[in-house]
């Protein structure tokens, strides 16, 4: 942990009741900041603020669904009411289904659009209020997750994939706009990681391809998150990071 990594900061994290999120607001947490945890599951999110470092600023916990405008909308009035600022935003809610890995012919809409909703309108709708936000508080910082199927091909995943490729040039083109009002706007692309989502899966089917021989755990991919939410990144916006062991370059 850096020294004072985000001392005085607020980090808003989406998705913060499990996987990637859960230990982003645990990093953030022990490194001085006040976390919002946003998620869908309110058991779960009950148990990752409980699991926060004691003694630290007042964290909160929001139940929201990053699909709902007005929800959305609410959690940020709602945490800025009192004209508290939230510094960085981490989008870190996401689904993956493995019946959306399936050859297009058979992909059905409902499952397309499921995914689309969650992992791209979902991060776009976090954005555009966290830029409404910090476009009045004089900047900020904003976290996108895609994953590395936004930067190479993978068999059947073909939802998945645009929706992640689609939050990948989101962030691009925010970084562009948002520059001028001090707002930094960095994409992290996960490989495959141990999280709750990917329990399953992993355990009939692996990647084949591990440059450094391991998948990720979510403190990999949490660590470069925090990190990017940090003045320590300050001079970065519109990066793609890939942190997934060496698969993209391979
Ligand atoms: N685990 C991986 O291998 C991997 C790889 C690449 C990218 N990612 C991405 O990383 C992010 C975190 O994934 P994870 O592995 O930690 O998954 P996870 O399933 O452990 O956590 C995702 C969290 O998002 C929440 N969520 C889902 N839909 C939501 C909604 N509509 N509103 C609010 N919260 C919602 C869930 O309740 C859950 O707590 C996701 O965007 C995922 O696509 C994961």
């Amino acid at each position: 942990m850096l020294p004072g990594l985000l001392t005085d900061k607020t980090v808003l994290v989406t998705g913060a009741a499990s996987g990637i999120g859960r230990k982003v607001a645990e990093l953030c947490a022990l490194g001085g900041a006040r976390v919002i945890l946003c998620d869908l599951n309110e058991e779960n999110l009950a148990q990752a603020v409980a699991g926060l470092p004691d003694g630290g600023p007042g964290h909160q916990t929001h139940v929201c669904d990053v699909t709902d405008s007005k929800a959305v909308r609410a959690m940020f009035e709602g945490h800025a009411s009192d004209g508290a600022r939230i510094d960085a935003v981490a989008n870190c809610a996401g689904i993956w289904r493995p019946d959306a890995d399936r050859d297009i012919a058979n992909l059905e809409d409902a499952i397309w659009d499921q995914i689309m909703s969650v992992n791209l309108s979902g991060t776009f709708k976090v954005c555009r209020e966290a830029v409404r936000h910090m476009e009045r508080h004089g900047g900020g910082s904003i976290v996108t997750v895609a994953s590395v199927v936004a930067l190479a091909g993978w068999d059947k995943v073909n939802a998945y994939s645009a929706s992640k490729g689609g939050v990948l040039a989101l962030s691009r083109s925010l970084a562009v706009e948002c520059g001028k009002h001090n707002i930094r706007v960095n994409c992290v692309c996960p490989g495959v990681t141990a999280t709750p989502m990917t329990e399953e899966v992993l355990k009939y089917s692996q990647p084949t391809v591990l440059p450094l021989g391991r998948i990720g755990q979510a403190e990999d991919s949490a660590n470069i998150i925090a990190l990017l939410c940090s003045d320590y990144a300050s001079f970065m916006t519109g990066a793609t990071v890939a942190v997934d062991g060496g698969f993209s370059a391979a």
